[in-house]
C-alpha cells in the first residue's frame, strides 16, 4: 500500500489505516480478542501501518488489545492514542486535560501498548477548562522526555488549532469527516494545509451507513452508542436511504462496493488525508482496503459534489449530551 506522510514533523503512514475503536468500544458486545490480534495482524499483512486507539476506548481495553497485537512489529508500525476523558466518569462524559492527567494517561497508554514512546498523541476532546496552550506545553514536555513522537487534536476548532501549533506543532487532525460529514472543508481544510497539517478523518464510513448495509430495519444491540445518534435513528436512517443511491450507482460503474467509493472520496479530497476505517471483520477489512487502489474520475467527483448538494442529511451526528464537547 502506498503511505502518506501526515504533518511536517517526519510521521509517514499507509494511506489508510486501521480504526481499532469497534473491536471493543461503542459497536455492542466486544469482538473476541484473539481473532482481533488476528485481525490487526492480516492488516499488517496488507500493508497497513497506521493503528488508532484510545485510552477511553474499553476503557483501557482496546489499548491492550492493541498493544498485544502490536508487540512483535515494534517500530514497523505507528500506533496512535488519545487522552482527555475523566474516567472516573461513566463513557465518555466527562473531559480532563489536566497536566498531570494527561502525564498520567500516557505512562497508562505506554504500559498497555506495551512500547517507550507514543507514536501519536491527540487529545481527544478540546477541555474547555484547561486553556490549549497548557495541554500543547505539557505535550511539548512528553516529547522532549522522548515518551511521544507527535502531537495531535481531534475534533478541535481553528482557533485552538492555531494556538495548540504555536506551542508544540500539530502533527494531525483527527476529526469527523465522510460523504455525509464535510463540514471540515470550508474553515479546517485551509487551516490545516496553510499549517501543514496532516488531517485523519475518523468515521470515513459513516459508522457504517454509507456501506449500504444499514437500513431502518437494522436493529442494534443495546449497547450500540448508534442507538443514541440522532443521524441513526430508524426515521433518519429512511430518510438518508437516498445518499445510497449515488454510492450504488457508482459502485456498479467501478465494480466496486458502496463502502470503497465512500473510501476513495475520501483519499481524493487532498493528498495529506489518512482515513482510519473501522472493522471487526476479515472480509471487509480486505475490501476497504481495497478502495486505495480504486480511481475515481474527474466526473464521477463533480457527480458525486453536484448530487450531494441536493441532499440534506437528517439529523444530528452526536446525541446532544457529547455535541457540545465538539468543534472547540
Ligand atoms: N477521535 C474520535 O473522537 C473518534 C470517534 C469515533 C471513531 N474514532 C476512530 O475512528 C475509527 C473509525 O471510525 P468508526 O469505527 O466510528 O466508523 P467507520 O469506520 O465509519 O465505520 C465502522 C462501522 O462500519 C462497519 N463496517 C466497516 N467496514 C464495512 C464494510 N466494508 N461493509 C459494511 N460495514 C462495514 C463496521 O462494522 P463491522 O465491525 O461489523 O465491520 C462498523 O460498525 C474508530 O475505530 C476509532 O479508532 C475516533
Amino acid at each position: 500500500m502506498k503511505t502518506r506522510k501526515l504533518g511536517n514533523q517526519g510521521l509517514e503512514v499507509s494511506e489508510l489505516g486501521l480504526g481499532c475503536m469497534g473491536m471493543s468500544f461503542g459497536y455492542g458486545t466486544p469482538a473476541d480478542e484473539n481473532q482481533m490480534v488476528k485481525l490487526i495482524h492480516e492488516a499488517i499483512d496488507l500493508g497497513v501501518t497506521f493503528f488508532d486507539t484510545a485510552e477511553v476506548y474499553g476503557p483501557y481495553a482496546n489499548e491492550e488489545l492493541v498493544g498485544k497485537a502490536l508487540t512483535p512489529f515494534k517500530g514497523r508500525v505507528a500506533i496512535a492514542t488519545k487522552f482527555g476523558f475523566d474516567l472516573s466518569k461513566k463513557g465518555t462524559s466527562g473531559l480532563d486535560s489536566r497536566p498531570a492527567s494527561i502525564r498520567s494517561a500516557v505512562e497508562g497508554s505506554l504500559k498497555r501498548l506495551q512500547i517507550d514512546k507514543i507514536d501519536l498523541l491527540y487529545q481527544h476532546r478540546v477541555d474547555p477548562n484547561v486553556p490549549i496552550e497548557d495541554v500543547a506545553g505539557t505535550v511539548k514536555g512528553l516529547i522532549s522526555e522522548g515518551k511521544v513522537a507527535h502531537f495531535g487534536l481531534s475534533e478541535a476548532g481553528v482557533q485552538t488549532i492555531r494556538r495548540a501549533h504555536a506551542i508544540q506543532p500539530l502533527t494531525a487532525l483527527q476529526s469527523e469527516y465522510s460523504l455525509w460529514w464535510r463540514e471540515p472543508e470550508p474553515e479546517i481544510f485551509p487551516t490545516l494545509e496553510e499549517l501543514g497539517i496532516g488531517f485523519v478523518p475518523f468515521s470515513p464510513l459513516g459508522k457504517g451507513f454509507l456501506t449500504g448495509k444499514i437500513t431502518a430495519n437494522t436493529q442494534f444491540e443495546a449497547s450500540d452508542f448508534r442507538n443514541a445518534v440522532p443521524r441513526f435513528s430508524e426515521e433518519n436512517r429512511s430518510a438518508n436511504q437516498g445518499i445510497l443511491e449515488l454510492l450504488d450507482q457508482l459502485a456498479d460503474l467501478h465494480k466496486a462496493t458502496p463502502a470503497q467509493i465512500a473510501l476513495a472520496w475520501v483519499l481524493d479530497q487532498k493528498p495529506w488525508i489518512v482515513p482510519i476505517p473501522g472493522t471487526t471483520k476479515s472480509h471487509r477489512l480486505k475490501e476497504n482496503l481495497e478502495a486505495a487502489k480504486l480511481e475515481l474520475t474527474k466526473s464521477d467527483l463533480e457527480k458525486i459534489n453536484l448530487e450531494f448538494s441536493k441532499i440534506s442529511v437528517k439529523g444530528e451526528r452526536y446525541p446532544e449530551s457529547s455535541q457540545k464537547m465538539i468543534d472547540r
